[in-house]
């Protein structure tokens, strides 16, 4: 996100100012967390943007390229309405847990209420991704030509982890 926004020089600053050396990635290998949050926190200063936009537009970045662009026909076997999508989340991310390694991927739960409304629990063991789920969130739904907005996001008391509560309402 940040080299097509921004060029690789711009990428270049972030990974030296997260010390993260240019090697650290191999695909479809896991990587220290640590390294994610030093990688957030480096683009947002070097953007000039706080740390949750910067998430957020990352969120918004992953559906819109990534998921687009690698995951297509994944995501319309998934479902075709956000409901159903979201509901088949938690399948679809135990279905490929034999391709990635050390892999602890987040627990969604969905439910559709009256008024165009749609809360969606997001459970994750990771603390601080919560804007990066909006985004995905956001763009998941207008993926779906179903485009929400975010009415509130309700923090749920956990011993370790995130849960979180997003209240979503149907734009129109
Ligand atoms: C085909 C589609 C998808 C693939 C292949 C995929 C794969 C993955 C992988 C490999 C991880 C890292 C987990 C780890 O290393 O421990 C992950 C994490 C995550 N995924 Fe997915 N995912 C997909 C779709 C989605 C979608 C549509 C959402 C949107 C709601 C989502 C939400 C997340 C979140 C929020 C995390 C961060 C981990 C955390 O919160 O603890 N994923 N996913």
């Amino acid at each position: 996100m940040v080299i097509e926004g921004h060029g690789e020089p711009i990428w270049d600053q972030v990974m030296a100012k997260a010390g993260v050396p240019g090697d650290s990635f191999l695909s479809m290998r896991s990587y220290d967390d640590e390294i994610t949050y030093r990688l957030a926190v480096a683009s947002s200063d070097v953007l000039g943007i706080d740390v949750d936009t910067a998430l957020h537009a990352f969120g918004q970045h992953w559906v819109n390229h990534t998921l687009a662009r690698d995951y297509d026909a994944l995501v319309r076997s998934t479902g075709s309405t956000m409901l159903e999508f979201l509901g088949n989340l938690n399948a679809l991310h135990d279905r490929i847990s034999t391709t990635f390694l050390d892999y602890q991927p987040p627990e969604f739960r969905v439910s559709e209420l009256e008024n165009n409304r749609m809360d969606v629990e997001y459970i994750s063991h990771r603390k601080g991704l919560k804007s990066f789920v909006s985004g995905l969130l956001v763009a998941l739904s207008d993926r779906f030509g179903e485009p929400m907005t975010i009415q509130e996001v309700e923090d749920l008391v956990v011993s370790d982890g995130t849960h979180t509560r997003f209240k979503l309402l149907m734009d129109g």
